[in-house]
């Protein structure tokens, strides 16, 4: 007993030594955290943005955190992001993105080519096959949305926004892209709906590995429970569902992915299209609902489009300017948007930041950077930040408002909601243009309102900041019906 107590300590002694970590002339500053080996994982977890706060109040704006073992320098200069973002060399994107697609869909694809399937990706959303991207998305949000909020319904009817949104869009995307039309062989997209909620719910902890033993249990049976529903989805030409997912498909296949680790990527695909845009439609209309000035400036310019429109799917398929809606869209993202941008050190990186100072990078170590903390909430560019100004990104003439400072220096980034460089967002023309025709089709044919009039928007879920559009605790509680049930 005696020797295995010895054996143990002589093993944390040489464990401490050998990771013990001190900081060098040339490196960040660097906060280690009490705990050993976790450092600040818990107050990381529990709240990021607060956490960060109060690191950049302690260091500036570059630093090193110990997290679970890991080594995270934090960056929070908006005027040196472009040293990160575009340095694809030496910061490497797909590392990290292989370690959650590990912890999250539990999917390993050793062949995998990451550029390839960014190439087909974007073919599929951007350019020429957008706009039958967003023609198809027409009619299945049409089609939800009748079925969902039916037109002879002659009562109000009462709901939570988020859920509202989250499911309406939800439906309509998974059957543009993965489930083809209805009746067809495919699962029914309420099925799979209820199912994905339970894995979005958990999908932050199971990121950080965080899960409790019962959350465990849930996260294999859902998961499970999802890779049969999603089992057909592009599996064939005519399976229904989009030339995107089949040739996807058809890429995993010539790259030997095995049918299990195929489903898996599916169900990934499944979150990377679906898992922001819902959120993100909750919160500009929760906003816009429980801020009248901005809900009328957004009517009176999409009144002013659906009277220039003879059929409701071709409107907004072709450039229609909308610069209001387009600031309601900016400010809500501003407010809401919270992803970190990490990628890995994959050898010594000298950073040059704007203000002439340099530091190391080591290798090993990954770089973050957290846009939301600055520029987006950033008391110094953006007057009164934590409130929300429809009119924010609009000059006084109405036209967009790109000019924004810091240091009085103009910004390049003065907000980051799809992140920059080669690894921004592919789907953010299909994103923006699906929750714009969402509100606009919700406002003209719907009477919306809160139930309670003086209600105020719910808080965030703080213990998700990192991982895209930010969720609400709770919800909004509204209640709607069709414009002509009077
Ligand atoms: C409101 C909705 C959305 C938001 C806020 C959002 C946000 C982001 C962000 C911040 C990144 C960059 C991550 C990084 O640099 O580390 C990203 C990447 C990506 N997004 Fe989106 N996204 C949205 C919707 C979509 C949709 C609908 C698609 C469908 C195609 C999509 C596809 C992608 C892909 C493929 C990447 C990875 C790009 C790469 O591999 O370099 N996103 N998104």
């Amino acid at each position: 007993m005696i020797w295995t107590i010895f054996l143990l300590a002589q093993a944390v002694l040489l464990y401490l030594i050998l990771t013990n970590r001190s900081r060098s002339k040339s490196d960040p500053p660097l906060d280690k955290g009490v705990i050993p080996w976790l450092g600040h994982a818990l107050e990381f977890g529990k709240d990021a943005s607060k956490f960060l706060n109060r690191m950049k109040q302690k260091h500036g704006n570059i630093f090193t955190v110990r997290v679970a073992g890991r080594y995270v320098t934090v960056l929070l200069d908006p005027h040196s992001y472009d040293t990160v973002i575009n340095d694809s060399d030496s910061l490497d994107f797909t590392r990290y993105a292989q370690v959650l697609m590990e912890r999250i869909f539990n999917l390993r694809l050793p062949h995998h080519q990451p550029a390839k399937a960014k190439a087909l990706t974007k073919r599929h959303f951007i350019g020429m096959n957008l706009s039958a991207l967003n023609s198809t998305m027409s009619r299945h949000l049409q089609a939800s949305l009748k079925a969902e909020m039916p037109q002879n319904q002659k009562d109000w009817k009462e709901e939570g926004l988020f859920n509202l949104s989250y499911s309406l869009l939800f439906k309509a995307g998974y059957l543009t892209l993965f489930g083809g039309e209805q009746n067809n062989n495919s699962a029914d997209p309420s099925s799979i709906y209820e199912e994905y909620k339970k894995f979005d719910g958990l999908l932050t902890k199971m990121a950080r590995g965080t899960l409790k033993p019962e959350e465990k249990r849930t996260v294999q049976s859902v998961r499970q429970r999802l890779w049969e529903l999603l089992a057909p989805a592009g599996l064939t030409e005519d399976s229904g569902s989009s030339p995107w997912l089949h040739a996807y498909r058809r890429l995993l296949q010539e790259e030997g992915a095995d049918e299990e680790s195929q489903k898996k990527a599916v169900l990934m695909q499944l979150w990377a299209t679906q898992g922001n845009v819902g959120p993100a439609a909750f919160w500009l209309l929760g906003y816009l609902l429980t801020n009248p000035e901005a809900l009328t400036a957004v009517k009176r310019e999409l009144s002013g489009i659906s009277q220039m429109e003879t059929s409701e799917t071709s409107l907004l398929d072709r450039a229609v300017n909308t610069p209001v809606f387009d600031s309601v869209l900016e400010e809500t993202l501003r407010l809401t948007a919270a992803p970190f941008i990490t990628r890995e050190v994959v050898q010594d990186k000298t950073l040059h930041m704007a203000d002439g100072q340099e530091y190391m990078l080591r290798k090993g170590d990954r770089v973050c950077l957290f846009p939301f903390n600055s520029p987006q909430m950033d008391p110094e560019i953006y007057h009164e930040p934590q409130k929300y100004k429809y009119d924010r990104f609009l000059n006084e003439d109405g036209s967009v408002k790109r000019d924004f400072y810091k240091g009085g220096r103009r910004l390049k980034y003065y907000t980051m909601p799809w992140g920059a460089g080669t690894n921004g967002c592919v789907g953010k023309e299909f994103a923006i243009n699906t929750i714009k025709k969402f509100v606009y089709m919700v406002l003209t044919n719907y009477d919306l309102e809160l139930c309670d009039p003086n209600a105020q928007m719910p808080e965030v879920n703080a213990s998700c900041y990192g991982f895209g559009m930010l969720q609400p605790e709770g919800d909004l509680l509204v209640r709607y019906k069709p414009r002509n049930a009077h």
